[in-house]
């Protein structure tokens, strides 16, 4: 019978066993006495029927998804159920679901080391590798800190690049009042203004013929936005991952690498020239070069520009097409905005100006909250936790966040509660801005030591872009096919799903 009676064994099993169960309790004791000292109650609510891996809700969730109603039908889940916060599940793992604002201010600012990121490196982590938009710690902190001042106003507010890159999507909006996807331009627009500000070299994809598929730009950005799509089908595999056939995928984040390495490769040599000939540098910002000037190790500047350009580009035009969408449905609006452009007579704003212009604020504030384009967010408790609010039968007590829950956060869902912005709250309506003050109710570009760099640099970029159009068509009504009914289109982010159909009249 050898090893399995001999008494050593027994006594290993033994000892192995009521290790276990000692630590058990000891967990047990210690979070009930976390729970009584920060006065914890349960969550009343849960939204899962089947408790193992909430098969029902993944199974809606995906329903809501293909019928393009994801966000829409979690707002009700929130409304069906009378609260702000409840209990679920996702992918087998516990999660919490809130729209409370004290909440996000908990997860974001106060608790912000409570948490990580949970596992989107897995997704995001072949096209990123470790840069700030997807890294946690002290690796974060690194790149936050390398990043951050890069961010300065003096280096985002380049209008004159962005009035090339506009002009040169003049050129494609037609001026006979056919009808164009100002949504499609956009993208382009904000790729072409991002390349450049990141890697001191443009896309140019406005300036290329249909016939330039070919050219190593556009091959890049065809790669970088199937990239991004795979992204989201490794999220939805999950470790399941390794099952999917995935050759393009891979394919194109090599295309990526490659791209942006070689300009990673020629400010390195440019800068070591320049130390070689001991030459002062005193040419025009470049961001690259700064970064160069930091640190020469090449992969760690290439994640770093590609992790800004995801965070930043699809963000922009994202921001742009939602709010064209509104005001294409509204001549009231269009009206006022030309009226706050038109002391301009038609020249370029000024930096100082267009942030002066509160009308155009207003606007781009209410797109952002009735279309968040990054709608929801989720982090992982790395450690036990409190969430202030959810509670308790009424839901005002703190509630206990386990190690290892995720904890899901929907601006969407905050930004459209009809207890903090009113009866209206559904409506685009941007003079409520005139007198509203939001805290973190308000939340469109994150908020705490993580709160989004790019702000400023994709206000201006809207902003201005904005002001150009204005200047430029008297006219904009809307073609959509839906009639004016915007559809979700969610991916990384949250734009229209039949585009930003318009027809313009020149001014
Ligand atoms: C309307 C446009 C934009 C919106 C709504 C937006 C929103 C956000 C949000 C919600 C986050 C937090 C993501 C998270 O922590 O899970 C974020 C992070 C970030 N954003 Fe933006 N963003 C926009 C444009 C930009 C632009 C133009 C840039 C750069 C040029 C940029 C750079 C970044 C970076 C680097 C981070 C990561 C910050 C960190 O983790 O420390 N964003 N943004
Ligand atoms: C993130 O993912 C990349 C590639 O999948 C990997 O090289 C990197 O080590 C990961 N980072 C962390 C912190 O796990
Ligand atoms: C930036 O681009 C310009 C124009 O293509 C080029 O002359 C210059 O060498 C580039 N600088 C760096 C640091 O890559
Ligand atoms: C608009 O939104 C920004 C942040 O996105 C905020 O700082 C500002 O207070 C908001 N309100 C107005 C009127 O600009």
């Amino acid at each position: 019978m050898g090893l399995v009676s001999s008494p050593i064994t027994f006594v290993a099993v033994g000892a192995l066993l009521s290790y276990l169960i000692f630590s058990r309790v000891q967990l047990y004791l210690n979070r009930r006495s976390f729970i009584k000292q920060h006065g914890c109650e349960p969550c009343p609510k849960r939204y899962n029927k089947e408790p193992i891996i909430g098969y029902d809700v993944l199974k809606e969730t995906i329903a809501n998804f293909n019928e393009r109603k994801m966000l829409e039908r979690n707002q009700k889940r929130y409304r069906d159920m009378g609260v702000n916060t409840f209990l679920t599940k996702i992918q087998f793992r516990p999660m919490i679901a809130t729209c409370e604002p004290e909440n996000v201010k908990a997860v974001l600012s106060k608790n912000f080391k409570d948490y990580s990121l949970g596992n989107r490196n897995h997704s995001f982590g072949p096209l990123l590798g470790d840069g700030i938009f997807n890294s946690d710690g002290e690796k974060w902190a690194n790149s936050r800190h390398l990043l951050r001042p890069n961010f300065a106003r003096d280096q985002i507010a380049d209008l004159e690049a962005f009035d090339r890159h506009f002009r040169l999507m003049m050129k494609k909006i037609p001026k006979d009042g056919s009808i164009v996807d100002l949504q499609h331009l956009f993208f382009q627009m904000t790729i072409d203004s991002a390349t450049e500000f990141l890697f001191n070299h443009s896309t140019d994809s406005l300036r290329m013929s249909e016939d330039d598929v070919n050219n190593e730009d556009a091959i890049f950005a065809r790669a970088f936005m199937f990239a991004q799509e795979d992204i989201i089908h490794r999220d939805r595999w999950g470790f399941l991952n390794f099952l999917r056939p995935n050759k393009e995928g891979k394919d194109a984040i090599k295309i990526c690498h490659t791209y942006v390495d070689k300009f990673v490769d020629q400010a390195i040599r440019e800068h070591q020239a320049e130390m070689a000939a001991g030459k002062a540098d005193n040419e025009r910002y470049i961001f690259i070069k700064e970064l160069v000037k930091q640190t020469q190790d090449k992969e760690r500047i290439r994640n770093e520009l590609m992790n800004i350009l995801l965070a930043g580009r699809d963000t922009t035009a994202s921001l742009l097409s939602n709010m064209f969408f509104q005001l294409a449905l509204r001549p009231d609006i269009w009206a006022k905005l030309r009226e706050e452009v038109a002391p301009l007579e038609g020249r370029l704003p000024t930096y100082e100006e267009l942030k002066n212009m509160k009308y155009l604020k207003w606007c781009m504030n209410e797109s952002l909250r009735l279309h968040p384009v990054v709608p929801s967010n989720s982090r992982f408790a790395i450690k036990d936790t409190v969430l202030p609010i959810g509670g308790g039968p009424s839901g005002t007590a703190p509630l206990f966040v386990p190690k290892g829950t995720v904890v899901s956060y929907s601006p969407y869902a905050m930004h459209r509660r009809e207890d903090l912005y009113g009866p209206d709250a559904a409506e685009f309506k941007p003079e409520r801005w005139e007198t509203l003050r939001p805290g973190w109710e308000y939340l469109p570009f994150n908020g705490g030591p993580r709160i989004c760099l790019g702000q400023q640099y994709a206000l201006t970029e809207a902003g201005f872009v904005t002001v150009r159009l204005l200047q430029a068509f008297s006219k904009i009504e809307s073609r959509d096919p839906k009639g004016g009914v915007w559809e979700e289109s969610l991916t990384l982010t949250l734009c229209s799903a039949n585009g930003c159909q318009v027809s313009l009249t020149p001014a």
